[in-house]
């Protein structure tokens, strides 16, 4: 008889349902979109188990609604910034993630968007089907910046920044960091990473890229005091968290050129609203949060978040858990 019960809060790929239902009962939102926060206060009550996304609030609140039985709280996600981890853990619930699962495929990402935005990519495409494209080969057509030889400057030099790095050391990038807790000696010696101060970081980069969790320390950590600090021809390329950047002052720095451009692929609101700035720039590529978003690492997602649930409630230890101090029956 199975005597778990897990939520699941989207219908995430295929493995996850599958590998959850050996053993356990799934009840499973399967609206297309995510759940109301009233469809999650419903959803979680008495569950042993949540399987949520980054888009469920997962407060004090929906821990308390769901009682005494909630012994996981299981991200499809590698972030945590969405979970109340405070408060799980003082009621030993586990909260665990993705963990490096998608590191590679964000760092794939994180380049698209460098030469997307540096090599004009999207604004080519539609100069093309736009029929735009009036007389061939043109000396003076679209004439971006380079990425090779530049210089990179990595905001969280942990697993996604690492890897981002090891990129950029193939682009021939003069390698800089920072890491608001100290340095990753391990990256710098395979990279030839140097580490800087935020100040110096920002002052020297031709491509500033976001890789930090999202704390309360570090919200809009990217404001406009930094824009003013930044080289005029650089761009800043966000993979991580909308809300590390204080977007008002970001289409200041683009509309007054404080900087030339952004990549980005999270937002401060997602999906932005219609009548967001951004969405009439031209000096911006953006891309609807897929960092992600492959086949293979989306379906590996889903098996180590079901796999991480199905650990908690066996008493193991899964493999990619935020809180490790809390230690279950
Ligand atoms: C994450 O996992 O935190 C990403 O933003 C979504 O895959």
């Amino acid at each position: 008889m199975k005597i778990f019960t897990v939520y699941i809060t989207r219908n995430i790929l295929a493995p996850a349902i599958q590998i959850i239902s050996k053993e356990c009962n799934v009840v499973l939102n399967k609206k297309g979109r995510p759940p109301t926060r009233r469809e999650l206060l419903e959803g979680v009550v008495g569950k042993d188990a949540i399987l949520c996304t980054l888009l469920d609030n997962i407060d004090g609140k929906v821990i308390d609604t769901a009682g005494p039985n909630l012994k996981v709280i299981s991200s499809y996600s590698t972030g945590v910034d969405h979970i109340d981890v405070e408060e799980a853990t003082k009621r030993g619930i586990s909260v665990t993630t993705t963990g490096g699962i998608l590191t590679d495929t964000t760092a794939d990402l994180t380049f698209a968007l460098i030469l997307a935005i540096a090599r004009q990519i999207t604004r080519g495409y539609e100069t093309i089907i736009h029929n735009r494209w009036k007389y061939g080969w043109d000396p003076c057509l679209m004439l971006g910046s380079d990425v090779h030889g530049k210089v990179i400057g990595i905001l969280g030099l942990g697993k996604i920044g690492s890897a981002v790095a090891r990129r950029a050391k193939g682009f021939d990038m003069d390698i800089i960091y920072h890491n608001r807790h100290g340095r990753n000696i391990q990256t710098e010696d395979q990279v030839g990473a140097r580490y800087v101060s935020l100040e110096e970081l920002v002052q020297k980069s031709d491509f500033l890229s976001l890789h930090c969790p999202l704390n309360n320390e570090n919200h809009h950590i990217i404001n406009r005091s930094i824009f003013k600090l930044m080289k005029r021809d650089a761009y800043i390329i966000n993979t991580a968290r909308g809300a590390l950047i204080n977007e008002a002052h970001l289409v200041e720095a683009l509309t007054k050129k404080w900087i030339a451009g952004a990549g980005l692929d999270v937002f401060e609101k997602e999906p932005p609203s219609s009548n967001n700035k951004l969405l009439k720039m031209k000096n911006v590529v953006l891309l609807p949060h897929i960092g992600s978003a492959t086949l293979e690492t989306r379906t590996k997602m889903a098996e180590i978040a079901a796999k991480n649930i199905l650990n908690v409630l066996n008493d193991k230890t899964p493999t990619f858990i935020t809180n490790p101090q809390v230690h279950h029956r």
